[in-house]
């Protein structure tokens, strides 16, 4: 579908701007002050990305920020529906609010957003055992929020907006980033592949991408108001482009922000399997400013679940992506996502699971029991396996990880590595570098948010400790 008609029109983006002005008297009139706002986020950096964008809007209409939901006028919740836990922790957050909000003589306004509230029970359950929830809206309605706060204000009803949309773009919403050197910059918003296990296409509507020249203003900007990292963020950034009036890939996208002036990192992520394109990975090789890491998620080792779970590619054929990304790039580091205790998953297909972990050697992995989601094909399958019996699988899977990551660890003893300083305290810094290394080093925080070059001094199965050098 052309661009155009996924794009939130300016009128629109311009009637919203107008009506944070309202919000911001009509709260000054509630509160007698300038209001505070705690925004908490469960869930992906597409939901940080969000988030920022959500400060963004509530700063224009008048908020400042604190560290805890007792301080707040008006708390926010960002919410993830990718497993049945993280929608565990959500209930029982929300629920502690009731005695906080008692406590301020029921002044305060509790709201919920994100990918949980796009789902039509989840909504209900929120409408029926959970009252002193005064906002509720979906990820498509992100960008209406200037709307939904003056409705709440003026009306004094409850305000649920969770219409299942396609879902568009909001192009030049304000944001408020939590960090000044590093930026998220989503390139695609939603999800095509349906994966059997998957909420995400569900919560976040159709694919659509962003127009490329307003990707590359935006990374000019942010360049020059001094980030340092920008990671592009998308479901599957590998398909970005696709099925658009634009003549571009995500290769080609690649290719373009990094000959932007400037001394920066690229990150991206999710990039997946099947649309992993030689192109890509010569991209990356040619890229200076990309880093040398590739989180490819494979979810299994074996091609009869892998099939069921719709993902579009073999062990085969993930093997040899990996293989012909690391002629490309020696140095390449390589993570992953797995699924343990897919509905109908044997033993010994997990076991083929474990084969490719030893194959690939990943330098970490992100591994996760499964867990079913409501109208999603996988929910629908035979599930015999107990719980007990996948916790005991996804034990041997952590440890071989473990395993491999410390051997790995050893090795980097004595190499030396260029990193964006992340974090500092007490006389230490953390760094990051292009291979997705975490080093720790000595030295003054002062220095977060510049580079260094680190030559690794230590490893343990955990960490690396180094010295500038
Ligand atoms: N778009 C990304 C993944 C987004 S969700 C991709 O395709 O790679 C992040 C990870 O959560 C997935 O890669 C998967 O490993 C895990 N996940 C998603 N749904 C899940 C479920 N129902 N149960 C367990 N893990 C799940
Ligand atoms: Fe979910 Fe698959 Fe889409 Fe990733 S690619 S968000 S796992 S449906
Ligand atoms: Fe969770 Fe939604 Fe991200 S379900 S993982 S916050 S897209």
């Amino acid at each position: 579908m052309k661009n155009s008609n996924l794009t939130v029109s300016a009128e629109e983006l311009e009637r919203q701007k107008a009506l944070c002005a309202l919000a911001a008297e009509l709260l000054n009139e509630r509160f007698g002050k300038e209001p505070k706002a705690f925004v908490h986020t469960y869930g992906c950096q597409g939901n940080v990305a969000d988030s920022e964008r959500v400060k963004g809007l509530l700063a224009e209409m008048g908020f400042s920020f604190c560290d805890r939901p007792e301080d707040a006028d008006f708390v926010l919740f960002n919410t993830c529906a990718v497993r049945e836990h993280a929608e565990a922790r959500v209930f029982g957050n929300v629920g502690a609010l009731k005695p906080i909000k008692e406590k301020k003589k029921n002044q305060m306004i509790i709201a919920l957003c994100g990918c949980m509230m796009q789902q039509p029970h989840i909504a209900e359950k929120i409408r029926n055992s959970y009252d002193f929830v005064n906002l509720v809206f979906g990820t498509h309605a992100l960008y209406r929020l200037p709307e939904l706060m003056v409705r709440l204000l003026q009306k004094g009803k409850r305000v649920f907006e969770i219409e299942n949309e396609d879902g568009r773009i909001a192009e030049g919403l304000p944001v408020l980033r939590d960090r000044k050197f590093k930026a998220w910059e989503p390139i695609m918003y939603g999800c095509n592949n349906f994966c059997s296990y998957c909420i995400v296409p569900y919560v976040r509507g159709r694919e659509r991408s962003r127009n490329p020249d307003l990707i590359i203003k935006e990374t000019e900007q942010l360049i020059a108001s001094g980030v340092k990292e920008i990671t592009l963020l998308g479901q599957n950034v590998n398909s970005y482009g696709k099925n658009t009036e634009f003549d571009i890939d995500f290769a080609r996208l690649l290719r373009k922000l990094n000959a932007l002036d400037g001394d920066f990192v690229l990150r991206f992520m999710t990039s997946h399997p099947k649309d992993c394109s030689e192109d890509l990975l010569e991209a990356m090789a040619e890229c200076d400013k990309v880093e040398r890491h590739l989180h490819l998620p494979f979810q299994s080792g074996n091609n009869e679940i892998l099939a069921k779970m719709n993902r579009s590619y073999t062990a085969e054929q993930y093997l040899a992506l990996c293989q012909r990304a690391r002629e490309l790039m020696p140095d390449l580091t390589m993570t992953s996502d797995v699924i343990v205790g897919f509905p109908g998953e044997t033993e010994a297909q997990f076991e083929d699971t474990l084969k490719l972990v030893e194959q690939v050697r990943f330098s970490s992995l992100f591994t996760f029991i499964y867990s079913p989601r409501k109208g999603t094909r996988a929910a629908e399958m035979d599930d015999p396996i107990s719980h007990e019996e996948k916790t005991k699988w996804f034990s041997r899977l952590t440890k071989l990880q473990e395993k491999i990551t410390a051997e790995q660890n050893a090795q980097l003893v004595g190499e030396s590595f260029r990193v964006l300083i992340e974090e500092g305290g007490n006389g230490s810094l953390t760094g990051r570098s292009l291979q997705n290394f975490t080093i720790q080093f000595p030295g003054d925080e002062k220095r977060v948010g510049s580079f260094a070059g680190v030559r690794v001094k230590e490893a343990s199965r955990w960490s690396l400790t180094g010295e500038e050098v």
